[in-house]
């Protein structure tokens, strides 16, 4: 079966290769994102393998079922919102995900924004590098005893929650569906307005869905605590960035850490160091100095890629067999 790979990197190349030895398929890796133009130019495949910026609409579909032969649709990743799941459906595409892929890594990417920003770890580094040793401005907040608000108690959620407590936070959680384990953690479960009321620090765990897009607005935005902090490793589109900006700026948001972005899909993954940014919220929000921003990488170690891998060849082996996946939550259409 040949499996064309779109947004393609080495690190991809790297694992995909060393998990095919057991299956033998052509891998093609592709560079580019996908997007009509690109699914019209490609070579036929039986397979694509895409990730969280590739355009896979009813658009994209069309070409890849009538003109490429694409038959599976697999996204290594877990979030599937750039999926138009119900074209796939009417094309007989099959559709498959890695539900997860070691969550903990991305829950401690989470602390990691968390602390960076809490301690001004990132200040204090470039300091150093310049052989300045002074302390001011570098006064930090404690996490210990703070207020901690867990929008999302899936597998991420949970464990970031999990990790709060052991630092001696009181954490509340809101969720559509209560997890045993964050309430056996210590968490506890609250309405999303309680949550938003109560919390020092906001950490955004949701998928991005319509119910859940904005989900952090001008009008939430004025319900949270002076001086919240607020992390999103979830999805940029969480978060309204105009609304964000008004609020930091304002002094009422007194921190933002995220490995996302709204507009992330044009700017993501590729280096534009060389570049001018046209994107002037973006220009704007990595100005201030409370933000922290990290371009999409909490999934990026070495135990997500090789479960990534690993889960991605074996779905599309039982894809290919005709045999139900095994790997819970990995069936999407
Ligand atoms: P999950 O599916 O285990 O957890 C999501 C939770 O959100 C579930 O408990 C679900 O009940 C809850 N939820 C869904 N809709 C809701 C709503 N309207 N209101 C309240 N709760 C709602 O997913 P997981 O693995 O924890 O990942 C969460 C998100 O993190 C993914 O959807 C993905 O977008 C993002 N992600 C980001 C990564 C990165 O590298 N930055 C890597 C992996 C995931």
């Amino acid at each position: 079966m040949k499996i064309t790979f779109f947004s393609a990197k080495q690190y991809d190349r790297e694992y995909f290769d060393q998990y095919n030895k057991d299956y033998n398929f052509n891998l093609e890796y592709v560079p580019k994102t996908l997007n009509e133009r690109r699914a019209t130019n490609m070579e036929p495949s039986e397979a694509i393998c895409a990730f969280v910026n590739d355009v896979i609409n009813a658009d994209v579909i069309k070409i890849l079922a009538e003109k490429q032969g694409v038959k599976y649709i697999a996204m290594r990743c877990a979030g599937f919102n750039n999926v138009d799941l119900d074209a796939a459906k009417k094309y007989n595409i099959k559709v498959c995900r890695v539900p997860a892929y070691s969550p903990e890594c991305v829950a401690e990417h989470a602390v990691a924004l968390l602390l960076t920003l809490s301690r001004k770890i990132h200040k204090a580094y470039y300091r150093i590098l310049s052989q300045n040793f002074a302390l001011d401005g570098l006064i930090g907040d404690s996490i210990h005893n703070k207020t901690v608000g867990v929008l999302g108690t899936g597998k991420i959620g949970k464990n970031f929650a999990k990790i709060m407590y052991g630092f001696g936070c009181k954490v509340l959680g809101y969720d559509v569906f209560e997890s045993p384990d964050f309430k056996k953690n210590g968490g506890e479960y609250v309405t999303k307005e309680e949550l938003l009321k109560r919390a020092d620090i906001i950490a955004l765990f949701l998928p991005l869905l319509p119910e859940t897009r904005y989900i952090i607005n001008k009008e939430t935005i004025k319900t949270l605590k002076k001086g919240v902090v607020i992390i999103n490793t979830g999805r940029g589109g969480l978060v309204n960035t105009e609304d964000l900006i008004d609020g930091i700026m304002s002094e009422h948001i007194g921190g933002f850490g995220a490995d996302v972005y709204e507009n992330e899909g044009v700017l993501f993954f590729k280096d534009l160091s060389e570049q001018i940014i046209p994107d002037k919220k973006f220009k704007l929000l990595t100005s201030l100095p409370n933000v922290l921003l990290t371009g999409h990488q909490a999934f990026l170690t070495k135990e997500a890629l090789s479960q990534i891998a690993s889960c991605i060849l074996l779905n599309l082996d039982e894809f290919k067999k005709g045999k139900e996946l095994s790997t819970p939550g990995a069936f999407l259409a």
